[in-house]
């Protein structure tokens, strides 16, 4: 069982909502402010008020997501309060107290597809800016009673997301709470602290400010050069990004890691097939060779997609681990532009195809959260190492599908 720190005017605001009249609260606002925690137990105590409706639904991004953050939680309320309860895994169904709750992800077809025939007493939806939008409708279509109520989380996205223009800015809402770090009792200065420097630039308006902001511009708009790498540097890992192109361009970046964390861009290479005559994935492989040089190279991320160029470099038993790239977009960027901003990374000066996009890498100006794909490849080559890389080591704070890229 959690140990219970008070809850904060706005946790309590999102459990009494179960007490009010009206249908939708919204709690929007920072991460790991206590909104899906408190907004979960008020839709969880109206729901076993209400016993006779007796099928509820959960939604949210990802099945794996909801059951490792939103079970628990249900669980530990449910425990609290003395209530019996299982999990049935097959239909994802959780069953408290004879009231059922129907877990449904929003990237599910065939789970989005059980929820159009139902009627469902109450909802809840964690993380509506992540899910689509068609299934949102959907889940509220479901909601049929004149006492049907739901509870939905988010962090700020663009202003031009759906869930802002069409249910925020519409104000089809009838009670809306803004969350900061500091309406979550449980977390220490020390967490918070560790959360707000895990953000940078747009990303830190949104998930710590908690604003509502759209990208604009330059993506990187600040980053460090350096002429010669600290003296003495205890270098802890040196690895390649690839980002492959047949018949575009073709781009490696190097990147050393110290035991301090911190990291150096030390060199960059490109082939451009639409200009100079196109290579072979052999000739790419050999210029990858002279790349490295002597250094002793840990992993080589590459593009995904870059099957081919990648069956080449096994068959030439490179000695290094080859991993194929999170390409998840937004993701990436993020953990990226934290590393710039915060100084931790750094670009050699004489890596001057990085420089020539960093300075014109731009957000697109229609499509929000959207990078223009064009000198992109550097970018793209030091994403794909720096985010393969935090994700796993828990920094990259993983939250958006593919669907949004
Ligand atoms: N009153 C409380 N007592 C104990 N733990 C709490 C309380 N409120 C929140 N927490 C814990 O704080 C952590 C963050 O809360 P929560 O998951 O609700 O944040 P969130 O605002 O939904 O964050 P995100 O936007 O990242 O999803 C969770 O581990 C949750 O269990
Ligand atoms: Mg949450």
């Amino acid at each position: 069982m959690e140990e219970y720190a008070p809850f904060s005017e706005k946790q309590r605001r999102a459990i009494n909502f179960c007490q009010e009249p009206g249908y939708m609260y919204i709690a929007q606002g920072a991460i790991r402010s206590g909104k899906t925690y408190s907004a979960l137990l008020g839709f969880f105590i109206y729901t076993q008020s209400i016993t006779k409706y007796k099928l509820n639904i959960v939604g949210g991004r990802n099945l794996r997501a909801m059951k490792l953050e939103m079970l628990p939680t249900l669980q530990d309320h449910a425990n609290t309060m003395g209530l019996t309860h299982h999990y049935d895994k097959m239909d994802n169904m959780w069953t408290c107290n004879d009231v059922k709750y129907l877990f449904v992800a929003g990237h599910n077809y065939q789970s989005e597809q059980r929820i159009r025939s139902l009627s469902l007493g109450s909802g809840f939806c964690d993380e509506v800016t992540l899910v689509p939008e068609e299934f949102f409708k959907h889940l509220t279509s479901r909601l049929t009673y004149d006492d049907s109520k739901i509870w939905v989380t988010c962090n700020p996205g663009s202003k031009r997301h759906w869930f802002k223009e069409g249910w925020i800015d519409a104000e089809k809402y009838d009670l809306i709470d803004t969350f900061y770090m500091d309406d979550n009792a449980s977390l220490g200065e020390k967490v918070k602290e560790r959360n707000r420097s895990l953000y940078s630039g747009v990303f830190k308006k949104r998930m710590i400010d908690a604003v509502w902001c759209n990208t604009d511009g330059i993506i990187y708009k600040e980053w460090l050069d350096y002429d010669r790498l600290p003296t003495k540097l205890a270098v802890k890992r040196i690895d390649i990004g690839v980002d492959y192109g047949v018949s575009s361009i073709t781009s490696f970046v190097k990147i050393i890691t110290a035991k301090d964390g911190k990291r150096y861009i030390t060199d960059n290479y490109q082939h451009n097939g639409e200009e100079d005559d196109n290579k072979t994935d052999e000739d790419l492989a050999s210029d990858l060779m002279k790349f490295v040089g002597g250094d002793k190279i840990n992993t080589l991320y590459y593009d995904p997609t870059a099957v081919s160029f990648r069956n080449t470099l096994r068959r030439k038993k490179i000695p290094f681990i080859l991993k194929a790239a999170d390409n998840e977009v937004i993701g990436g960027i993020r953990t990226t532009m934290n590393q710039f901003y915060s100084g931790n990374m750094k670009v050699n000066k004489k890596c001057k195809h990085i420089i020539r996009e960093l300075d014109i890498y731009s957000w697109h100006e229609e499509i929000p959260d959207k990078p223009i794909k064009e000198n992109d490849h550097h970018m793209d080559a030091i994403r794909y190492v720096i985010y393969t890389q935090d994700k796993v080591a828990g920094l990259g704070l993983v939250r958006l599908p593919s669907y949004m890229q």
